[in-house]
C-alpha cells in the first residue's frame, strides 16, 4: 500500500521519529485538506486571525488592538464534566469521581468519530510546551487541531511553535518524549458545504489515557475542551505524572506578596472553577505598603527543591480569565492586561463602536450585540455575556507580572490556601493544625456550583483540592500521594495551609466580607501567622482570628458583618459532618486512614 499524500504532511520541520508517524496516522485517519505545521510566528497569527474574520467567527475589535471578539455555539459553552472520560487500563484507577471506559473500547468508538472528521478542513500540527522552555526537563505536548481558534487561542496560553518544536530533541540529539493530545471539531465539510462561524459537533468527548499520556478530545472548540494544554494536560495528565515522579499538578494560583519591609512569600490557592483564583492572582492591595505580583491564575505544578521546600511553577503562557465581574475596581490588573490587547474575547458582548462589553464592567453601553448575536441594551432580560464568558491574553501584558514568571527553578511556596463559595458555614479564614489537617480541609473542600461547568447552579458539592473535575486517577489515591508529599519534607519546610470563604452572606444574602482587594487582610494575616506575628485562638475546625486579629484600618465594612464572616458556628458544622461522611464513603477503600482520624477527631472536636 502507498502512503496518502496529503498536502503539507510531508513538510514536517522536524525528523522526529515518533511525531511524524504520529502525524501522519492522524492525518490518514481524519483527512483534512491539508496539514499546516504550526510555527507561532506572527505572519501565522495575521494569516489565522485574517482568516478567522473572514470566516465569521472573529470580529476584529476597532478599540483594542489586534483583538478579536467571538461567539461559540449556544451549546458550546463550558467544559463537559459529563462526556470527559479517565481511561484508566484498570477502572480502580479512575475511582467514584471520574467517568471511566476500557481504554480499547473508547479508542473503538473515537477512532470510527475521528475518521474523515477533518474532511474539508486544515489539520494543524501544534507543537507546545507547558513550563518554561529552557526547564531541564521541558514539558512538551503536540495538539493536533482542525480549529483554527484553537491555535491562536494556543498560541496565548502555551509556549509553542517553533521554540517548542527546538526542544523536542536534546542536547546529545536525543528525541524527547511528548504528550500527543488530538483534537477535532467533529464537523467535516463536504465539497461546497459552506462552513458555520462555530463549528462543533452534538457528539462530545473529552477523554485521557493516562498510562499512554495521551487525550484524545471531539466535537467541542470550547476553552478547557479543546485546549489542550490545559486542563487535560496540565491538570488530568500531569498529576498522573506527578504521582508517579513525586510532585504535585494542582489548579491553583501562584502570587508573590511583598511585605512593607520587602520580604516575600509566595503563596499558593486553589479555589473552584469560578470561585477568584484569576481575581487573588492580581490583586491590589488595599493595606498600604503591601504589594502583590502575579505568577499564574490557574495551574501550578509545585516540586521539592534541594532545599527541601516545595516550589511551583505556571505551565501556563497566558490568563483564560472569566469575564463578568471583572472590571477596574475588582481587577484593575486584568483590565490593563487586556487593553494592551493580542487578546480574545469568547462569549461576551460586542459593542457598536468595536469593544467589548460584560456584566459588571463600568459604563454599559446604550446598545451593543449580546453573545447570542441578538440585540442587547441595558433594558435587556436576558444578559450581554455568558456565565461563563472568557478573555484569553498573554501573561506578558499583565502590569503585575513578577520577573520571575518563566524561571524554570519555580518559587518556594510559604502558604497553600484551599477555599471555596459557600453562603454559610465556612468562615472568612481559618489556619489547619498541620499538613495532615490541611489536606483534610482540601479533601473536603466544598463549593456552590458555577457556570465553569454545565449542570445545576449553586448546588453546593465536594470539589476535593477545587480538583474534583481534573483529578486524572482515583481521589482516594490522590489524597494519599498529598498525605505521603507531607511526610517527603520537615514540618517546618513545608507551607502552611489554609481555608478561606470570601463568599459567606448574610441573611438578606448580601457578602459579610467586601473581598477582591480587601483580601490582601487575610493574605497579610496568613504570613503574619508564619512568622509568629499575628493572634489567633482555637476552634474545632482550627485557628482562626477574630476581627482584632487582622489589620481592617481604614475598611469601610459593618463590624457586625466582619463577626459573622469570621465566626465558627458549631450548628452548622456539625450540620457538615454527615456530609463530609458521606463524601468519605463515597471515596470509599482507598481513602487514607489518617483522613478518617481527621473526621473523627473533627467530630471530637465539635461534640466537646
Ligand atoms: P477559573 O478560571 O474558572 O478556574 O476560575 P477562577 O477561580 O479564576 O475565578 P475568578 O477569579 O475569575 O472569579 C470568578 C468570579 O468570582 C467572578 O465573577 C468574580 O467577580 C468573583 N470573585 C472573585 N473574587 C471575589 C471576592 O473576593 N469576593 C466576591 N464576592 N466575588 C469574587
Ligand atoms: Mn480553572
Ligand atoms: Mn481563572
Amino acid at each position: 500500500m502507498t502512503a496518502v499524500t496529503i498536502p503539507g504532511l510531508d513538510q514536517a520541520p522536524t525528523t522526529h521519529k515518533r511525531l511524524l508517524a504520529w502525524v501522519r496516522e492522524v492525518a490518514e485517519l481524519t483527512a483534512p485538506d491539508q496539514v499546516v505545521w504550526v510555527d507561532g510566528s506572527e505572519e501565522e497569527w495575521t494569516r489565522l486571525t485574517d482568516r478567522l474574520v473572514a470566516a465569521g467567527t472573529f470580529t476584529r475589535l476597532d478599540k483594542k488592538p489586534n483583538s478579536f471578539y467571538a461567539a461559540s455555539d449556544p451549546n458550546d459553552v463550558a467544559r463537559v464534566e459529563e462526556r470527559t472520560f479517565i481511561c484508566s487500563v484498570d477502572e480502580a484507577d479512575s475511582g467514584p469521581t471520574n467517568n471511566w471506559m476500557a481504554p480499547d473500547e473508547m479508542k473503538a468508538i473515537m477512532t470510527e468519530l475521528y475518521r474523515g472528521s477533518m474532511r474539508g478542513r486544515t489539520m494543524y500540527v501544534i507543537p507546545f510546551c507547558m513550563g518554561p522552555l529552557d526547564a531541564e526537563k521541558p514539558m512538551l505536548g503536540v495538539e493536533i487541531t482542525d480549529s483554527e481558534y484553537v491555535v491562536v487561542s494556543m498560541r496565548i496560553m502555551t509556549r509553542m511553535g517553533a521554540q517548542a518544536l527546538a526542544r523536542f530533541t536534546d542536547a546529545d540529539g536525543n528525541e524527547r518524549d511528548f504528550v500527543p493530545a488530538l483534537h477535532s471539531l467533529g464537523a467535516p465539510l463536504a465539497p461546497g458545504q459552506s462552513d458555520v462561524p462555530w463549528p462543533c459537533s452534538d457528539t462530545k468527548y473529552i477523554v485521557h489515557f493516562p498510562e499512554e499520556r495521551l487525550i484524545w478530545s471531539y466535537g467541542s472548540g470550547y476553552g478547557g475542551n479543546a485546549l489542550l494544554g490545559k486542563k487535560c494536560y496540565s491538570l488530568r495528565i500531569a498529576s498522573v505524572i506527578g504521582r508517579d515522579e513525586g510532585w504535585l499538578a494542582e489548579h491553583m494560583l501562584i502570587l508573590k506578596l511583598i511585605s512593607p519591609e520587602n520580604k516575600v512569600y509566595y503563596i499558593a490557592a486553589a479555589f473552584p472553577s469560578a470561585c477568584g483564583k484569576t481575581n487573588l492572582a492580581m490583586l491590589e492591595p488595599t493595606i498600604p505598603g503591601w504589594k502583590v505580583e502575579t505568577l499564574g491564575d490557574d495551574i501550578a505544578w509545585m516540586r521539592f527543591g534541594e532545599d527541601g521546600r516545595l516550589y511551583a511553577v505556571n505551565p501556563e503562557n497566558g490568563f483564560f480569565g472569566v469575564a463578568p465581574g471583572t472590571n477596574w475596581k475588582t481587577n484593575p490588573n486584568a483590565m490593563r492586561t487586556i487593553d494592551k490587547g493580542n487578546s480574545l474575547f469568547t462569549n461576551v458582548a460586542l459593542t457598536d463602536d468595536g469593544d467589548i462589553w460584560w456584566e459588571g464592567m463600568e459604563n454599559p453601553p446604550a446598545h451593543a450585540t449580546s453573545w447570542k448575536g441578538e440585540d442587547w441594551t441595558p433594558e435587556s432580560d436576558e444578559l450581554s455575556s455568558h456565565a461563563n464568558s472568557r478573555y484569553c491574553t498573554p501573561m506578558a501584558q499583565c502590569p503585575v507580572l513578577a520577573p520571575e514568571w518563566d524561571d524554570p527553578q519555580g518559587v518556594p511556596i510559604s502558604a497553600i490556601f484551599f477555599g471555596g463559595r459557600r453562603a454559610t458555614t465556612i468562615p472568612l479564614v481559618s489556619e489547619s493544625f498541620d499538613w495532615q489537617h490541611g489536606t483534610f480541609m482540601g479533601a473536603t473542600l466544598s463549593s456552590e456550583k458555577t457556570a465553569a461547568a454545565t449542570g445545576n447552579l449553586g448546588e453546593v458539592r465536594r470539589d476535593p483540592m477545587a480538583m474534583l473535575p481534573f483529578i486524572g486517577y482515583h481521589a482516594g489515591d490522590y489524597f494519599r500521594h498529598w498525605i505521603e508529599t507531607g511526610k517527603r519534607a520537615d514540618a517546618d519546610k513545608l507551607p502552611k495551609i489554609f481555608y478561606v470563604n470570601w463568599f459567606r452572606r448574610g441573611d438578606d444574602g448580601r457578602f459579610l466580607w467586601p473581598g477582591f482587594g480587601e483580601n490582601s487582610r487575610v493574605l497579610k494575616w496568613a504570613i503574619e501567622r508564619l512568622e509568629g506575628k499575628a493572634a489567633a485562638h482555637e476552634s474545632p475546625i482550627g485557628w482562626v482570628p477574630t476581627a482584632a486579629d487582622l489589620d481592617l484600618s481604614g475598611l469601610d465594612a459593618d463590624p457586625a458583618d466582619i463577626d459573622a464572616a469570621l465566626a465558627v458556628d458549631l450548628d452548622e458544622w456539625r450540620a457538615e459532618l454527615p456530609l463530609i461522611e458521606a463524601w468519605f464513603d463515597k471515596i470509599g477503600d482507598k481513602l487514607p486512614t489518617s483522613l478518617r482520624d481527621e473526621l473523627a477527631a473533627l467530630k471530637q472536636r465539635l461534640a466537646g
